[in-house]
């Protein structure tokens, strides 16, 4: 166990030395990426970076540029005059900005721009300076430079995700709860189980508790809107794959443990997802063959995550080993045929390519829910099973009307 936990660490940590992918490798197409054409761009997140020094704004757009639309501004007064037009996800700023500073710059911006889904970062070299104090105080996130790949993505995707986040204090308790529990699982379990401490099947169980109930309850477009624009890709699809998955389940008649059982599974089955490369998982073009073996290395990750945690159910471990599997063979990653696969691992695999084609990702926008049936339909029997693929489609007929815009 102590093995297999550090060999994911090392895979972790291995994230944050990658560099930037060369500009030549951005080619569009194949692997399920790209869009004809350079739309790409239209699809990406808008962040500003304001700061004085013209070598840090470079620094932040190099290194942000692949997954984010980087504009640069010396003072604040410019980037607000562009926020007004061209309105941010984010807006990074350094403590030194112009004309008052850091902290005067962040409030006037966030009372200028009033209630917009806009998250703050600000941006020090000291984490003992007053503007860093006053962050802390204020509670706004801020980073200390230099800072991590690793670290800089991980603040970035938080702080764009927290005004979505502060959107679910609207929502009904469970619904609410369905979305804080799931999200607050899926932050902590990589680091609990990176930090030796013992991970219980109960506590994930008890994390999706809400989840099922707001499945049973008819609450899927509730809990599924809620996790539009959020900006932890992973997250978002893993929680639509977990509705989904137990959506189908429901529907075929079950309950209870087995629902919780396909809640789990689902919201855990990309969780090797961690150990890849964030310039390979949200890279915007087509993969290279080097990237794309990277990227299938994903599943036997997450099951050496999985084998850490105690007592958990074989059902779960079924959803992870085998959600890309191919009913003749040609998945991955053990290339099994129909014959081995089991109903959970199939109904896996045909929720799990219905999440992706219908997932918002910034190398292509969703495809509605029609359009991704028959592009399954299409991929016919030797990819996935036809009669589970229309038990699921009727069950998407039936629920049309709430899933139309998710
Ligand atoms: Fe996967
Ligand atoms: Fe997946």
């Amino acid at each position: 166990m102590a093995a297999t936990r550090q060999a994911f660490a090392r895979f972790v940590r291995e994230q944050e030395v990658c560099g930037d992918r060369p500009e030549a490798n951005r080619a569009r197409g194949g692997n399920g990426r790209g869009l004809p054409g350079d739309d790409t761009q239209t699809l990406l997140k808008t962040i500003f970076v304001v700061d004085p020094l013209a070598r840090h704004q470079t620094d932040l757009a190099r290194a942000l540029g692949a997954q984010y639309r980087v504009k640069t501004f010396s003072d604040t007064v410019t980037a607000k005059a562009a926020a007004k037009a061209d309105l941010p996800s984010l807006i990074m700023v350094a403590e030194s900005a112009p004309p008052d500073g850091g902290l005067a710059a962040i409030q006037h911006l966030k009372a200028t721009l009033g209630n917009r889904a806009i998250g703050f970062i600000g941006m020090t070299r000291d984490p003992a300076s007053f503007f860093a104090e006053s962050c802390r105080r204020e509670k706004i996130p801020f980073l200390v430079k230099p800072v991590s790949n690793h670290a800089l993505f991980d603040l970035i995707t938080k702080s764009i995700s927290q005004p979505i986040e502060d959107r679910w204090a609207t929502l009904g308790d469970n619904e609410r709860r369905a979305l804080v529990q799931t999200v607050e699982l899926f932050r902590a379990l990589p680091d609990q189980i990176l930090s030796g401490e013992p991970v219980q099947y109960d506590h994930i169980k008890d994390s999706c508790g809400p989840l099922v109930t707001a499945v049973c309850n008819n609450k899927l477009s509730d809990v599924l809107s809620g996790v539009k624009g959020h900006d932890n890709y992973t997250y978002v699809h893993s929680f639509r794959i977990a509705v989904f998955l137990s959506h189908f389940g429901h529907e075929l008649g079950l309950r209870d443990d087995d629902l919780l059982t396909l809640s789990t599974g689902g919201l855990i089955h990309d969780l090797g997802k961690v150990a890849i490369p964030h310039q390979v998982l949200n890279k915007p073009g087509k993969l290279t063959d080097d990237e794309w073996t990277i990227m299938k290395t994903h599943v036997d990750r997450g099951l050496e995550v999985i084998d850490c945690i105690e007592d958990v159910p074989r059902g779960v471990v079924t959803i992870a080993a085998q959600h890309h599997e191919k009913m003749d063979g040609t998945g991955y990653p053990r290339g099994l045929k129909a014959a081995e696969l089991n109903e959970l691992a199939r109904m896996s695999a045909i929720v799990d390519v219905f999440g992706a084609l219908t997932d918002e990702r910034i190398y292509k926008p969703p495809h509605p829910p029609d359009k991704a049936l028959a592009i399954m339909r299409d991929m016919g029997p030797n990819h996935l099973d036809q009669h589970l693929l229309g038990l699921f489609r009727e069950m998407l007929l039936d629920t049309a009307s709430y899933l139309a815009d998710v």
